[in-house]
């Protein structure tokens, strides 16, 4: 297994759409097609050496020849957002993979309800403009600290479907703060629930919908990023390759897809915190110490797959299906 090809893309345009937040427009230099994408897609961007971020797109999905994005300059910035904002200008070629989609819109529903939180608000944008141009019905919610830090504003207020948007300020007027536990009232099964943004807000709005009875079926989320939670717990463990029978060693300091690497068998990854899905690897016999914020409850507890990147083992070994 290996990542798919790269694209080479040139930043046509940088923009400033909000405090801490900038959008890059990329195109390809010769002006060539760019591969088509769905809502919910994201580029895994070279930020710097070494360094590969995933950043949603958030223009409309009909709109080809050009690539959107917005990046959030994080405080603790492991050297992504930090570099995009300060060393990536107009001009520059930037490494991109091809649009992937691990948050898509569920087809047929009849209404969704989309709840983005700060930089969240890239696919949840994106989800917004198809649903508007496919006439299906939404509602959204975005939920920002302060009105300097929302983006994309101007634009969503111009749109056709500006009385779909609900924009809510932490330090506006207590009337205008969003209440989860109102707009997640009425759970029924023909609404799905998309959901992004950082993870205190993913953590308070998936608990609360969980809590008033939505469904896993109906309840779609995208993590921008997650600490990888170390424990004291942490052990050494071996991970079975079912193909060959080879057993390897995973010491308490190493990921599995470092083990994995380090004795030459290569494992897709691209977040490596157990956002993105990429590295997911089947799990055939042992069980898994999930760390990742991928997979839902339910998926978890299924023990049949895991993300290499992060997690772990809570038996002495694995089996995987590699
Ligand atoms: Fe993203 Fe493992 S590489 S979940």
């Amino acid at each position: 297994m290996s990542n798919p090809p790269e694209l080479q893309l040139r930043v046509a345009r940088k923009r400033v759409e909000a405090q801490d937040i900038c959008s890059f427009e990329l195109v390809e230099p010769q002006g060539r097609p760019l591969p088509a994408f769905t809502a919910g897609a994201h580029l895994d961007v070279r930020a710097s050496v070494g360094t590969v971020r995933q950043y949603s797109l958030c223009q409309p999905f009909d709109q080809v020849g050009r690539y959107v994005i917005a990046v959030l300059r994080e405080p603790a910035s492991r050297g992504g957002s930090r570099a995009m904002h300060d060393d990536v200008r107009e001009g520059d070629l930037l490494t991109v993979s091809a649009p992937k989609n691990h948050f898509e819109l569920a087809p047929g529903a009849r209404k969704s309800l989309l709840l983005a939180g700060g930089i969240g608000v890239t696919p949840i944008l994106c989800m917004a403009e198809t649903l508007a141009r496919t006439g299906a019905a939404f509602e959204m919610h975005y939920c920002v600290r302060s009105h300097e830090r929302a983006a994309f504003v101007g634009q969503m207020q111009a749109a056709a479907f500006a009385s779909s948007v609900h924009l809510h300020c932490d330090d506006g007027p207590a009337e205008q703060r969003v209440d989860l536990q109102a707009i997640l009232d009425q759970p029924d099964e023909h609404t799905h629930l998309y959901v992004c943004g950082p993870k205190g807000f993913m953590d308070a709005t998936l608990s609360t919908a969980r809590a008033k009875g939505w469904t896993e079926d109906r309840i779609h989320f995208e993590y921008f990023s997650a600490e990888v939670v170390k424990s004291t717990t942490d052990a050494d463990f071996d991970v079975v390759l079912a193909s060959s029978g080879r057993v390897l060693h995973v010491t308490r300091d190493q990921t599995v897809v470092q083990a994995l690497a380090a004795a030459g068998v290569e494992v897709p990854t691209s977040c490596e915190q157990g956002v993105c899905g990429t590295c997911l690897t089947r799990v055939i016999e042992g069980v898994p110490d999930h760390k990742d914020m991928y997979l839902t409850p339910a998926e978890q507890a299924l023990n049949d797959q895991f993300t290499p990147c992060c997690s772990r083992a809570k038996s002495k070994r694995l089996v995987l299906d590699l």
